[in-house]
């Protein structure tokens, strides 16, 4: 039986898309061949990887001075590539951060080892319940740096800062493809693929070309982008599997009607479980309504002791996972629950966990 699984990462994939990849797993377009089998550089992968980046281009309207990059190393290893690249050197460049959550937090900390990082504003004096104001980039900042949706406390920046002629830079690990982005208003965007894309292992790195070959002479090969661009992320063997597998995530996202029409649904599913927490007597949503995540929404029990709360919370995570609804817990760093509704969720898997937590509700 297939659960509604409400994971945070790796996360759900269309049942359509899993479908094709096992029918496809041991004879893929009539070549006799898994994917996993392929070269990467043969004549039967070749129309894959090339595939996969024009729908990623149609999909998301990146325009031409834009490279598409297919590395491995996850979100993370983006913390130490993005300063290495544009901001590494002696004296090191500065660079803006913006501190909305663990993933932002960490992406500064690890920058600061090759930018002059500057953290231009935090929201933890409020447990990243909300994203903090803006300030303008000094204008010798290399970069500004941003995280888009915060995948653990379930907040989203509501509109993009403006940044000037300094290039805006965003983890969108947690929300590329929910909903339309202008790409032109961005210098760098990266995901990990394992929540709205595809399989761990793969990440995605859409970059401005003349961003590329700044990185100083002694960064290790593999980091400096321009190897991959220079090279059509073949430098050495890209993530094969990882990349027919987003191509088929991607053709399934067409085939919905693209970006504006997968948008239309994750507003409707996010405002049907936010319109239920703001009815509910039982559970609350922590987060600060502007800046409300579509993608990942944290909540917790109304309960005013806290051992009680902690007790009902472990309980309604088990018996959700009897019903068929998973991966609720929240991220062990701050408790409580959390539905990750990305875009492989259906309405239907809301629904059933609305239903659940009313009878929840009426019991405990
Ligand atoms: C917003 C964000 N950035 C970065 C990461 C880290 O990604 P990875 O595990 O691919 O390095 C995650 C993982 O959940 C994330 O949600």
């Amino acid at each position: 039986m297939r659960v509604y699984n409400f994971s945070p990462g790796p996360s759900a994939l269309p049942l359509p898309v899993l479908e094709r990849a096992a029918a496809e797993m041991t004879d893929t377009n009539g070549t006799g061949q898994s994917v996993m089998e392929m070269s990467h550089r043969s004549r039967d992968f070749k129309p894959i990887i090339e595939k996969t980046e024009a729908l990623f281009r149609e999909l998301m309207g990146i325009p031409a001075h834009y490279k598409v990059l297919f590395l491995q190393g996850g979100a993370s290893l983006q913390f130490s590539m993005i300063p290495l690249n544009l901001a590494a050197g002696m004296p090191k460049k500065q660079a803006s951060y913006i501190d909305t959550g663990i993933w932002a937090k960490k992406a500064a900390d690890e920058g600061a080892k090759y930018a002059d990082v500057v953290v231009r504003a935090s929201s933890k004096d409020r447990d990243y319940t909300y994203i903090p104001a803006a300030p303008a980039p000094n204008p010798l900042d290399a970069y500004y740096h941003i995280t888009l949706n915060n995948t653990i406390v379930g907040t989203k920046w509501a509109a993009l800062p403006d940044t000037g002629s300094v290039p805006l830079v965003a983890d969108v690990s947690s929300c590329i493809l929910s909903e339309p982005l202008d790409v032109s208003r961005f210098g760098i965007l990266y995901a990990g693929a394992q929540k709205n894309l595809g399989p761990a292992g793969t990440t995605v790195v859409i970059i401005r070309e003349d961003l590329i070959g700044k990185a100083p002479s002694w960064t290790p090969m593999l980091l400096r982008y321009d190897t991959h661009a220079g090279e059509g992320s073949m430098y050495n063997t890209p993530p094969c599997y990882g990349i027919y597998i987003i191509g088929l995530v991607l053709e399934w996202l067409k085939g919905l009607g693209g970006v504006s029409a997968i948008a239309t649904l994750n507003q409707e599913k996010a405002d049907l479980f936010y319109a239920y927490l703001e009815s509910s007597k039982g559970f609350r949503s922590p987060v600060e309504k502007p800046f409300r995540s579509l993608m990942n929404i944290p909540f917790v029990r109304v309960e005013a002791d806290p051992d009680r709360r902690a007790d009902l919370e472990s309980r309604f995570v088990k018996e959700a996972a009897t019903q068929g609804l998973v991966n609720l817990a929240g991220h062990r760093l701050v408790g409580g629950m959390r539905a990750s509704i990305y875009n492989a969720m259906p309405r239907e898997g809301v629904e059933a966990l609305i239903k659940f937590m009313e009878q929840f509700e009426r019991k405990c």
